[in-house]
């Protein structure tokens, strides 16, 4: 494999750009539904190597793969939190009379596969899975109406020790396709930050998290909307100002000044930060109070992912959620996870130039030289393959020319020539493309 183009030589047409995702009229049957993707195969080479990327982080760190259906009971999202998410379901009836959806997210999935056998799975349980979710949002730059989310998540840990080692899972992604930290940051948070500040004014609960979910707006709508929204829920000018105050905190020794001397915010985050240190990644890492995250369930630490030119959307995000099966009835389990799409990651390494030429994989192009030895070379093609190589084998008249130019496509190895004297001979001809250099072989011993 070559090493890497610039962005200028690989420009994607419906990935990296993300833009020209499909946007069709209701009558345009030729173009996909609007805001998903087809992959052709040469997207679809990209994707299997981020995906091999996914799964070799995962793997690494000790995790497992799951999997669950794409449809789900729609009454797994309704939450009363005002979450985007759940206003953006792909939801209808099925023809039973179900409600039912296409999965946003994948956490409730997970928790409901958690919850189904509850008590019975050996804790920790370390999983990881590489679902496609679907969201009606407004296509835009690193967002689809479908996207593939990179799920890591670990159950049955109350420590932060679960949450650093998801940190490391996610520098061990970011170094292996290339990126340095000083191209993107983990902005890292906690949900108690807030909680104890709310709490000294005496909001807790639906309200906290309700206020979280505005919170999370904030570099989305204009002040005065946001304003609106925080008074909405009950919260004063005193209240509205104190939360403002703490979310610009980007040091944990002010927030330590600011919140109780014995605060359990502060001391989760200095000792996640001092794990970290251990890990050797604190340099990817921020403490950024204003990470607060848009989901209603998360309880402890949270973290989300920014390239540092701050031009994309959140590279990927995530956080404790300890109370998630109560609120699904079951009985609840500490839990710690993220959520990595496929589409920023991609804006961010092509940006990057960091966006790998792949060859198609084939490693010989098997070409009779007239039709008569076309059985011939099925023939030598079947042996190539029973000896484990890749082996495209030109099914049609082609000339010896079109078959170097689709060598050089293809990135193929070596081409093999099934020539008529050679083959009389018991032999074929076999050029390496690498080399240039081209020899006769026994076609019994190939
Ligand atoms: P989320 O922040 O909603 O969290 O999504 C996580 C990531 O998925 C985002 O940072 C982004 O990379 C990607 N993503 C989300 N929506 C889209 C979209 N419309 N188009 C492209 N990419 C998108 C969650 O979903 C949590 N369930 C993550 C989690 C797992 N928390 C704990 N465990």
């Amino acid at each position: 494999m070559e090493p890497f183009q610039s962005v200028n030589a690989w420009r994607l047409p419906n990935w990296a750009v993300g833009l020209e995702v499909h946007s069709q009229t209701a009558s345009d049957v030729s173009a996909g539904v609007r805001g998903t993707r087809d992959f052709y195969p040469e997207e679809m080479r990209l994707r299997n190597w981020l995906f091999e990327h996914f799964h070799a982080a995962a793997r690494s760190h000790g995790f497992e793969e799951y999997d669950s259906p794409v449809l789900e009971s729609e009454e797994l999202y309704t939450r009363k939190a005002g979450e985007e998410i759940t206003a953006q379901l792909y939801n209808f009836e099925d023809k039973g009379g179900r409600r039912v959806t296409l999965r946003p997210e994948m956490t409730p999935s997970l928790a409901r596969m958690v919850m189904a056998k509850s008590g019975a799975l050996p804790t920790p349980i370390k999983w990881y899975s590489i679902p496609q979710c679907w969201r009606y949002e407004r296509t835009q730059r690193g967002r689809g109406r479908e996207h593939y989310q990179w799920n890591v998540d670990i159950w049955g840990l109350h420590g932060v020790e679960a949450d650093a080692e998801l940190l490391s899972v996610l520098v061990h992604f970011f170094e292996a396709v290339g990126l340095k930290s000083d191209d993107l940051v983990i902005r890292v948070s906690n949900r108690k930050v807030l909680e104890e500040v709310l709490g000294a004014l005496g909001i807790e609960g639906e309200t906290f998290s309700k206020t979280c979910i505005v919170i999370d707006k904030m570099d989305k709508l204009p002040p005065e909307a946001i304003e609106q929204q925080l008074a909405d829920l009950g919260h004063g000018h005193d209240s509205i100002d104190r939360i403002r105050k703490v979310l610009g905190m980007k040091d944990l020794d002010d927030l330590s000044i600011e919140l109780d001397s014995d605060s359990q915010a502060v001391r989760e985050l200095r000792d996640l930060f001092a794990l970290c240190e251990s890990y050797g990644i604190t340099s990817w890492l921020a403490f950024d109070a204003s990470v607060v995250r848009g989901l209603a369930y998360y309880t402890g630490s949270v973290f989300e992912a920014h390239d540092r030119d701050n031009e994309l959307r959140a590279i990927c995000g995530g956080g404790r959620y300890d109370r998630l099966l109560s609120t699904l009835g079951g009985k609840d389990l500490p839990a710690t996870g993220f959520g990595f799409g496929d589409m920023v990651i991609m804006e961010l390494l092509s940006v990057k130039g960091l966006i790998p030429h792949l060859p198609s994989g084939n490693e010989d192009i098997v070409i009779p030289l007239d039709k008569a030895l076309r059985p011939a070379a099925m023939a030598v093609a079947s042996r190539l393959r029973a000896s484990g190589r890749s082996v495209d084998l030109v099914l049609d008249d082609k000339r010896m020319k079109w078959a170097f130019r689709h060598a050089e496509r293809t990135g193929a190895q070596r081409l093999v020539m099934v020539m008529p004297e050679e083959w009389q001979a018991g032999k074929v001809r076999i050029k390496n493309l690498e080399t240039g250099e081209e020899s006769d072989f026994d076609a019994e011993s190939l």
